[in-house]
């Protein structure tokens, strides 16, 4: 029996098989993958161990249609559902992607009582709300993946936008994922530069907006949604928690009372450890910025309102 602790990451699409193989690439833990289609988790768990063998690190991955093998997780990440086909918003997914998360959870967290669970299905708030509801876990252990894949794709446009590595791009996105998101402009910097000293106005006003529909973008490209970023993104947070790093990165948090919101999940800054969500840190924004979020949080709140969770 393995000694390593344990990772699931339910769905086996896109998404959760980015996920899985990126963790695997870490070779920290042992990752089981879980899906309803069977074969589909048994297979691409084989192909990434043996992607092992030439990349080198260790066959650490199993796939399985049931949850037996996922009992006591540290971290379950949840990619089970719908993506989006073009033409729809990601709050198109909410009733059926509801009945998945739902049913998902609730095997999950039987199995698996202390786990910390990162939500990525769509919506993606208001999924939040649903694995918080059904699992009955504290808001440390449920929270969202969605701000570290909206910042990578603003960061990736100031990148091009100004000749710089990517790498001393710092920025952050706020608010719910989806069209109302908020780029904190008055906290990016390039090298420590405030972005407006060296991108004129309208330029930031577009890179904005193509992030905003960033999500839409890669839909209209490919017919489904984005999963190289996106995996990538939950593997981050899973590092942060397994590694016990004290990462602040951009999360979807249950808010009481931050940034004025109460009883919602959204999107912020939070400090993610081995207890999961250890502290959510307060951004200043400016007046644009704080009624922007108002927004970002009514649009959330009217998705979560269809929820029957
Ligand atoms: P996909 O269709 O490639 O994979 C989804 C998988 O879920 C399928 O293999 C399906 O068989 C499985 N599944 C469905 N019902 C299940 C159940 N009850 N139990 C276990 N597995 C089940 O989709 P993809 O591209 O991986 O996207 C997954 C979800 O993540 C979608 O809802 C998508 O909108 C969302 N997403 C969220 C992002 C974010 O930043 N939060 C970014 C990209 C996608
Ligand atoms: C994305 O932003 C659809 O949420 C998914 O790519």
């Amino acid at each position: 029996m393995s000694e390593r602790r344990k990772v699931t990451v339910v769905g086996a699409g896109n998404v959760g098989a980015t996920c899985a193989q990126v963790l695997a690439q870490r070779d920290y833990a042992d990752i089981v993958l879980v899906d309803i289609k069977e074969g589909l988790p048994q297979g691409k768990a084989l192909d990434i161990n043996q992607m092992g063998a030439v990349l080198g690190y260790e066959p650490n991955v199993t796939g399985s249609n049931d949850y037996d093998l996922t009992a006591g997780s540290d971290v379950v990440v949840i990619t089970a559902g719908l993506p989006r086909s073009p033409g729809m918003s990601r709050d198109d997914l909410v009733q059926t992607n509801e009945k998945i998360v739902k049913d998902v959870t609730e095997k999950v967290v039987a199995v698996s009582p202390e786990a910390i669970l990162i939500v990525v299905s769509n919506p993606l708030d208001a999924m939040c709300h649903v694995a918080k509801s059904v699992s009955g876990f504290p808001k440390e252990r449920v929270f969202g993946q969605a701000g570290i894949l909206d910042t990578a794709r603003l960061q990736t446009f100031i990148a091009w936008e100004t000749g710089s590595s990517v790498k001393d791009v710092s920025a952050v996105v706020l608010g719910g994922h989806g069209d109302q998101m908020v780029s904190v402009i008055s906290a990016t910097t390039v090298g420590g530069v405030p972005i407006r000293k060296l991108v004129a106005d309208d330029r930031i006003a577009a890179m904005v907006e193509r992030t905003a529909k960033g999500g839409g973008e890669l839909v209209q490209l490919m017919g489904t949604s984005a999963w190289y970023a996106p995996g990538a993104a939950s593997a981050q947070m899973v590092d942060s928690i397994m590694l016990d790093e004290k990462r602040v990165l951009p999360c979807t948090a249950y808010l009481e009372g931050e940034y004025g919101i109460d009883g919602l999940y959204m999107g912020v800054p939070v400090k993610l450890g081995s207890k999961g969500i250890e502290q959510i840190l307060e951004v200043d924004l400016d007046d644009a910025e704080q009624a922007a979020l108002g927004k970002s949080a009514d649009a959330v709140r009217e998705v979560v309102a269809v929820l029957t969770t």
